[in-house]
């Protein structure tokens, strides 16, 4: 099982590198409005969902790619319940959208599990559902320094995908920032935070007390499932000072 889903399966919620306080500041620059037709690839959770509903935008698209996950969000939050609200099943790098039809997407912790043709599909595919004008922002993990080394790089990519069971390919800062260039994109603003994903006070943070403490519990009650999140914590902090979470907001310049 990949690493996020076994964290889902013991109960958290918040599975991006920066936590919520950079989820909330790429969301302070975005600033979803009624005014939005938002566009969120791979809303996970829903987490980050909830939080631009709340905003009530004009409409709003979750493009999930687990079917089973697409479906849970589409019965909580979706179609149903609030007019112009969707989760649909589908790749970000083919969303099925129309051309222009957003004035708004982001996405979090997906991008660094693509290869490096994933990543420039999924941007393409940004730019072209975004209207001319429209905000782009990505939460993302990366590594650092800019001038990391090859062997390095390797050595993280190679462990990090071995205990979280998925391919994870970080960029750099600079990286991230000359990807979304290369899509067209013009950057607006950047910031990092540590990469603390599993540490307890983010943890606390995140997912609250007794969000905290039912992960804690289903810890205890799976031994197996106890390891691997050690396991994946350890890697965490081994390579602590060569990883990061970085937020960035773009905009598709106007024609
Ligand atoms: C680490 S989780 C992050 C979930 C959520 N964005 C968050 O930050 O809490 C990765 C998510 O990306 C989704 N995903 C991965 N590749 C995708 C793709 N190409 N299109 C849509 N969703 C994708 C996975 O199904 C999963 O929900």
């Amino acid at each position: 099982m990949p690493g996020h889903w076994l964290l889902a399966s013991l109960g958290k919620r918040v599975l991006r590198p920066g936590g919520l306080e950079l989820t909330r500041q790429m969301l302070t620059r975005l600033r979803p409005s009624a005014a939005d037709d938002v566009v969120e690839f791979a809303p996970g959770m829903g987490v980050t969902a909830r939080l631009t509903l709340a905003q009530r935008p004009r409409s709003y698209c979750g493009i999930e790619r687990e079917e089973a996950v697409a479906q849970h969000l589409e019965a909580r939050l979706g179609g149903g319940h609030v007019r112009g609200v969707h989760f649909i099943r589908a790749s970000a790098e083919a969303t099925t959208l129309a051309s222009g039809s957003a004035t708004l997407i982001y996405g979090e912790a997906m991008l660094s599990m693509q290869t490096p043709e994933q990543k420039a599909r999924i941007l393409a595919e940004a730019f072209r559902v975004l209207q001319p004008g429209g905000r782009y922002g990505i939460h993302e993990l990366a590594l650092l320094p800019d001038a990391i080394g090859a062997a390095e790089r390797k050595a993280i990519e190679r462990e990090m995908s071995m205990n979280i069971h998925v391919g994870v390919r970080p960029a750099t800062v600079a990286e991230w920032r000359r990807l979304l260039q290369s899509a067209g994109f013009e950057l607006e603003w950047e910031t990092t935070a540590p990469m603390h994903l599993l540490e307890p006070r983010r943890l606390l943070s995140d997912e609250g007390w007794r969000g905290a403490l039912r992960i804690a519990c289903n810890m205890l009650r799976r031994p197996g499932a106890r390891r691997r999140v050690l396991a994946m914590r350890r890697v965490f902090r081994r390579y602590g000072s060569h990883l990061s979470a970085v937020a960035m907001v773009c905009v598709k310049p106007a024609a």
